[in-house]
C-alpha cells in the first residue's frame, strides 16, 4: 500500500514550476476523437487521471505516441468504437466526456456512468438536456447511458445549473453539428476556455468561452494541430496555499496569474504578500498567523471548490473564526473529521463550516478522502508537529503530479512508500 509520511514544521522556500490543467486536459484528450488528423498536445500533467483518458482513447484504437513526459501525438483516424463499458473508465468523472465526443464523431455513444470523487450527487442531466436538444435521443439501457442521433443540430440550451461538465460535453457533440448552438448560462472556467482555443486550433468556430454565452457555429471537419494545455489553476493554489501555511516564501512558476485571481484575492485577506508576474507569482507569508476570514466557494470567477478543502486547512491555523460555504458539491466536508484528528476545530452544518483557528496541528495518520482532501491533509502534515501518515494517496496521484518531488524541493521533509508503478507513460518512457 503507498503512502505518503511528512515530518512536520518545515518552511517552504524556492521554486515550483505548475503542471498543466488536470481538467483541461481530460476534456482536450477526448475531444481529439473529433479531428481527421493528428494533435499533438504539450504540458499535459503526468497524472493518473490523464493516464487514463489517454488509455481510454489507446484501448478504442486510437495511435498515441509519447514524445516526452508532457507530450503525446494522437492519431485517432483507426478509433471506430463508440462503446465504452466501466472496465475501461477507471471510475473517473471525465469519462463522460466521451459520450459527447462520440456523439461528434459518431453520431451514437455507449457509456458507462462516470464515477469520479465522491462530493454527493454527481447527476448528468444537464448534459443529457443538452444533447437532446441537439437532436440526439438519450436512455439508460443495461447501466450504460446510450445516445443516439439520426442528424446533430445546433440549437439554444440554457443550463438550469452552471456546469462544466455539461459545458464540456455539449460543446463536444455541438462542434460538428449542422447549424448554430448556443449554450446559455454555460461554465467560465479557464478549462471550458482552453478546450474552445483546442477545438478552434482544429477548425472550430466557437465564440463566447469564457462568458456565460457559448456560440458554436457547426463545422464538417477538424484538422490535426499542434496545442499546449494552460497550467493548472488549482495545482497553483495549492502551492500558494501551502506556502502560506509554512510561512515560507515561494515563487510559483508556469501560471496564469489572472485564473488565480479569487485564490491570490483570499490569501491577501489572510495577511500574505503577493507578488504577480507575467506568468509567475510570488508568495510571501506574513510572520504572524494566517488572519481568519470567510470564503464562499461558487463556479469561475469566484473562489473554486476545489481549492475548499486546502484552504479550510490554512483557515484551521489562523488567528480568529473563519466561516466556509461550499456553492457547489452537496457534500465537500467529508475530509473534515481527519483535520480533527489533527487536532483542528471544525464544526460542519450541511455545506457550511465554523473553523476556529488553532495554533498548531499535530501529526496523526490520516486519508485522502477525495483529490483536493488530499492535497489538504498534505498541507496540515507539512504544518503538523511531528511525523504525518496519508495514505490513500492514489487519490492524489490523480490531479498532482510529483506532488512529493516538487515539495521535497521546496525544503518539506516528505516521501512516498511506494509499491509497484502500472503508469502507461511512464512504462513507455
Ligand atoms: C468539474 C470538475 C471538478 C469541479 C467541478 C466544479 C472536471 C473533470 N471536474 O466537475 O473538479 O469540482 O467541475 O467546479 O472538470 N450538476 C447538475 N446536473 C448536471 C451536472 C452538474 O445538477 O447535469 C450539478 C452538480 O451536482 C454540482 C454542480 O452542478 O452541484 C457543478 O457540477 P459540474 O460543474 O458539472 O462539475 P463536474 O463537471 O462534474
Amino acid at each position: 500500500m503507498e503512502k505518503i509520511i511528512i515530518n512536520g514544521g518545515h518552511i517552504l522556500r524556492g521554486e515550483v514550476t505548475i503542471s498543466g490543467a488536470k481538467n483541461a486536459a481530460v476534456a482536450i484528450i477526448p475531444a481529439v476523437m473529433l479531428s481527421d488528423g493528428i494533435c499533438r498536445i504539450e504540458n499535459i500533467p503526468c497524472i493518473s487521471d490523464v493516464n487514463a483518458i489517454i488509455r481510454i482513447l489507446y484501448d478504442l484504437g486510437a495511435s498515441i505516441k509519447v514524445i516526452d513526459k508532457s507530450t503525446v501525438e494522437i492519431d485517432p483516424s483507426h478509433i471506430n468504437s463508440f462503446v465504452l463499458p466501466s472496465s475501461m473508465t477507471s471510475g473517473m468523472r471525465a469519462s463522460s466526456y466521451f459520450i459527447g465526443a462520440m456523439l461528434g464523431r459518431f453520431k451514437k455513444a455507449r457509456v458507462a456512468p462516470p464515477g469520479g470523487c465522491d462530493f454527493g450527487v454527481r447527476p448528468i442531466d444537464q448534459h443529457i438536456k443538452g444533447f437532446e436538444a441537439l437532436g440526439a435521443k438519450v436512455i439508460i439501457d443495461n447501466g450504460m447511458v446510450d445516445a443516439r442521433a439520426e442528424t446533430l443540430t445546433g440549437s439554444s440550451i440554457f443550463l438550469d445549473k452552471v456546469s462544466v461538465g455539461a459545458t464540456v460535453n455539449i460543446m463536444l457533440a455541438a462542434v460538428k453539428a449542422t447549424g448554430l448552438t448556443i449554450i446559455e448560462n454555460s461554465a467560465k472556467e479557464p478549462h471550458i476556455v482552453d478546450l474552445a482555443n483546442f477545438l478552434n486550433s482544429m477548425g472550430a468556430n466557437i465564440m463566447g468561452a469564457g462568458t456565460d454565452v457559448i456560440k458554436i457555429r457547426g463545422v464538417k471537419t477538424l484538422h490535426g494541430t499542434t496545442y499546449s494545455i494552460i497550467p493548472d489553476q488549482i495545482e497553483a493554489g495549492t502551492y500558494m496555499i501551502a506556502a502560506v501555511a509554512t510561512k515560507g516564501e515561494v515563487l510559483v512558476k508556469n501560471v496564469i496569474p489572472k485564473h488565480l485571481e479569487s485564490i491570490t484575492a483570499k490569501l491577501i485577506e489572510t495577511g500574505a504578500l503577493i507578488e504577480e508576474f507575467d506568468d509567475s507569482i510570488m508568495i510571501r507569508s506574513n510572520p504572524n498567523r494566517p488572519k481568519s476570514c470567510s470564503v464562499l466557494t461558487m463556479p469561475h470567477p469566484s473562489f473554486p471548490t476545489d481549492m475548499q478543502p486546502q484552504m479550510t486547512t490554512l483557515l484551521a491555523i489562523a488567528d480568529g473564526v473563519s466561516t466556509v460555504t461550499e456553492g457547489v458539491w452537496d457534500n465537500r466536508f467529508r475530509y473534515v473529521d481527519q483535520l480533527t484528528l489533527m487536532g483542528a476545530k471544525i464544526k460542519v452544518d450541511g455545506r457550511f463550516a465554523v473553523v476556529t483557528g488553532v495554533e498548531m496541528l499535530s501529526s496523526a495518520p490520516v486519508h485522502a478522502s477525495d483529490l483536493r482532501a488530499g492535497a489538504a491533509m498534505i498541507i496540515a502534515g507539512l504544518v503538523a508537529n511531528g511525523t504525518t501518515e496519508v495514505d490513500n494517496i492514489e487519490y492524489i496521484d490523480r490531479g498532482y503530479e510529483d506532488i512529493v518531488e516538487k515539495l521535497g524541493a521546496l525544503g518539506a521533509d516528505i516521501k512516498r512508500v511506494r509499491t509497484a508503478d502500472s503508469n502507461l507513460r511512464k512504462a513507455a518512457l
